[in-house]
């Protein structure tokens, strides 16, 4: 016997995804838990040698702006969502996210301060990204955006976490890694709700400029980051693999095929 399908899921692989999918209550409880965990030991003498300074403290400092920001422009797309079907609680779990991403930032700058290196004020990518997000008023576009970010950040503080024998600067690279994860999860899930809503056009076009805006941005990290993913044993290949690896499961996660699982990138235990 056929199972109805619901757009392309089938019901019982609906109705198993939809279970699946974590409350803004859970995620509000996960990420105010979270953020009172201290994970970095800042007794730590910062270590790092003149040689992994040159290849990796461009980036840190760009990454460092980066995860600095305020999320007001996601935020705000958050809050027109919220007016439009009402779920505070999502509202209350996304600005403990942002919160979570400026803990990062607050972290990597704390680490230039010891090792007295300035902070960047700068970046061609920060650049790009601050003004674009005045154009980007869509939840989705917000979402499919971070969750592609969130991928390239994963690769690279890896990559950082395995370039440098500083443990200071590898403590903050896994306490990074962990929250990361929650990330992916957190943000997936909001683009599977969101994908819910479109029929087969809405989703062929959706996946098409998701498809373009995951190329743009994994070229565009590559290339703004290459010597300090490769300073952590990662060559371009291996990004480019890793990247799509990841943005694939995302997609397979919007489109029901697979449950909820984490994503293979704490791969610092091996380390
Ligand atoms: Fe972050
Ligand atoms: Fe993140």
């Amino acid at each position: 016997m056929h199972e109805k399908e619901k757009d392309g899921v089938s019901a019982s692989t609906f109705k198993i995804l939809s279970a699946m999918i974590k409350t803004s209550t859970f995620w509000k409880a996960h990420f105010t838990q979270n953020l009172k965990q201290q994970r970095i030991d800042w007794s730590r003498e910062a270590t790092i040698s003149s040689e992994e300074k040159s290849k990796l403290l461009y980036s840190i400092k760009a990454f460092q702006l980066g995860e600095t920001g305020d999320g007001e422009h996601f935020l705000a797309a958050v809050r027109r969502r919220n007016d439009r079907i009402g779920e505070p609680e999502y509202v209350e779990a996304a600005k403990l996210f942002v919160k979570e991403e400026q803990k990062h930032g607050a972290n990597l700058g704390r680490y230039l301060d010891t090792i007295g290196e300035a902070r960047a004020t700068a970046d061609l990518g920060d650049w790009f990204f601050r003004h674009v997000r005045h154009f980007n008023r869509s939840l989705e576009l917000w979402t499919i955006t971070i969750i592609i970010v969130e991928c390239a950040a994963q690769i690279f503080y890896q990559a950082v976490h395995d370039a440098t024998r500083c443990e200071l600067l590898r403590d903050i690279c896994k306490d990074i890694l962990i929250d990361e994860a929650h990330h992916i999860k957190f943000q997936n899930e909001r683009l599977f709700v969101i994908f819910q809503d479109k029929g087969f056009y809405a989703r062929a076009i959706a996946v098409t400029w998701y498809c373009l805006l995951f190329f743009a941005t994994a070229h565009a990290v590559w290339i703004g980051h290459r010597r300090a993913f490769m300073a952590g044993g990662v060559d371009m290949k291996d990004f480019m693999r890793s990247m799509y690896y990841k943005f694939f499961k995302s997609l397979q996660f919007i489109h029901g095929k697979q449950e909820v699982e984490s994503q293979p990138v704490l791969q610092i235990v091996r380390g």
